[in-house]
């Protein structure tokens, strides 16, 4: 499902590209920034930062919401992600689980073909409320 509204994407993604900057990744050579909005207006950004260790790397997603919390907390409710040529890029598997933890359902996450919900990029997902169903805190 596609979301329209009247926010500036453009400013987001040009937070996104300017962090994508000092990303470090020099064993990909594929810098990726990460911005997003929280909830009371706060603007959040991360960059990739790899490993010699290969596995090791942090997506950009991880330190933008690093940051979140790092900065006050609170909820992210828009991102956006792109790569080193200011590409709108989608968020690996983990990082879409990242974003749901810190976004929930209703996280709008900027696209190549539109503005989407979380709940339509990661459909079924597993998150905070499965435990609770089970632990009931
Ligand atoms: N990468 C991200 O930072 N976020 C994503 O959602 C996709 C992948 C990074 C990890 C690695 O440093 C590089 O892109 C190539 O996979």
């Amino acid at each position: 499902m596609t979301v329209a509204d009247e926010f500036d994407w453009d400013a987001l993604r040009d937070a996104a590209v300017e962090v994508s900057r000092r990303a470090y990744a020099p064993y990909s050579h594929y810098p990726v920034g990460a911005a997003g909005m929280a909830d009371d207006g706060r603007v959040l950004v991360g960059c990739n930062v790899e490993n010699a260790a290969y596995g090791v790397v942090l997506c950009a997603e991880c330190g933008m919401v690093s940051s979140l919390h790092a900065t006050g907390g609170g909820r992210l409710t828009r991102v956006v992600c792109v790569n080193g040529v200011g590409d709108v890029i989608m968020p690996c598997g983990r990082c879409r689980q990242l974003l749901w933890e810190h976004g929930g359902a209703d996280l709008q996450l900027m696209t190549a073909t539109g503005v989407r919900r979380m709940a339509d990029v990661l459909p079924d997902a597993f998150g905070p409320e499965d435990l609770e169903a089970v632990h009931g805190d």
